[in-house]
């Protein structure tokens, strides 16, 4: 794999507050050193950011970072994109601006703006969530996932898949809509493409969703809970996928893209995995909310 792992979201708010809010009271991460009214990190383990929220005038998904595991796999993918003619810019300062040692930002065909990077700080404090979850799953399965609207679908999926070596786990058409989950480790999917354009009724701040795994579902009943006494609005109510049988609710975030709050996920080995169809997304629960609100 070139990629090991899905390492930040980078999203642009017009309420920086309202993250920090949601963001440490709601899903349980702790702010990071960098927390004023202009940009707000937050983190899930001992690194020193895996949410960076910037002031902007809009609310959306700025940017999408994928780790990689050194600078010589860095170099590596470089190659392969100029190879390809792939454009790829090293933004003066940015890698900085992120905590990491070096980092480049491609534009994928849907038009996500991704940011590959190697070296990322830990955070001398430790990590100590401030609402009590136990931790989140991080590690080799990295932040979690992400889920796009990756219109248009083949050349996204080549993108993922042939330029990047993102693994096929499991596929399924959805009410006609394509739909490939993808690996770059043991998590079952790092990443979702989901063949609808950013338009469509169920892309809220231009992502799908972001998913965060905690370490028990004792811990995402209580965010659960929290979600509740905060007033959140939600998408999806709880329930358990077919495909990586995370037990999960889905609630909406100040972008407005939601996100997806799981435990109890399965391990994949990725190099043994064969890709399988499989049509049917949920075991139970998981009803949809999101187009009624
Ligand atoms: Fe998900």
């Amino acid at each position: 794999m070139r990629v090991h792992s899905l390492g930040y979201l980078v999203v642009s708010s017009t309420d920086v507050a309202a993250w920090r809010t949601f963001g440490t009271d709601v899903l349980g991460l702790m702010p990071g050193r960098q927390d004023d009214e202009r940009e707000l990190w937050l983190r899930t383990d001992e690194r020193c950011q895996r949410v960076v929220v910037e002031a902007a005038d809009v609310d959306e998904v700025h940017a999408i970072g994928w780790e990689l595991c050194n600078d010589l796999d860095l170099e590596g993918l470089l190659a392969t994109f100029d190879e390809q003619g792939i454009a790829w810019e090293r933004p003066d300062g940015l890698a900085a601006r992120r905590g990491v040692e070096d980092l480049v930002r491609v534009t994928d065909p849907a038009g996500y703006v991704l940011e590959f990077f190697w070296g990322m700080q830990v955070d001398p404090s430790g990590f100590a969530s401030p609402a009590g979850v136990s931790g989140f799953v991080t590690g080799r399965s990295g932040l979690g996932h992400v889920v796009l609207a990756s219109a248009p679908f083949e050349e996204s999926d080549a993108f993922y898949r042939r330029t990047l070596e993102f693994g096929l786990t499991d596929f399924a058409v959805m009410d006609g809509v394509r739909a490939h989950f993808l690996h770059t480790n043991q998590r079952h999917h790092s990443l979702a493409l989901i063949g609808a354009p950013k338009d469509a009724w169920f892309v809220r701040g231009g992502l799908i969703h972001l998913m965060v795994q905690l370490n028990t579902l004792t811990d995402v009943g209580r965010a659960l809970g929290r979600a509740e006494a905060a007033g959140c609005s939600f998408f999806e109510t709880i329930g358990e996928h077919a495909n990586d049988r995370m037990t999960s609710f889905y609630v909406n975030s100040p972008a407005g893209f939601p996100i997806e709050v799981g435990a109890g996920a399965i391990d994949i080995d990725p190099e043994g995995w064969t890709a399988v169809n499989l049509p049917a997304p949920d075991e139970w629960g998981h009803k949809i909310l999101g187009a009624e609100q």
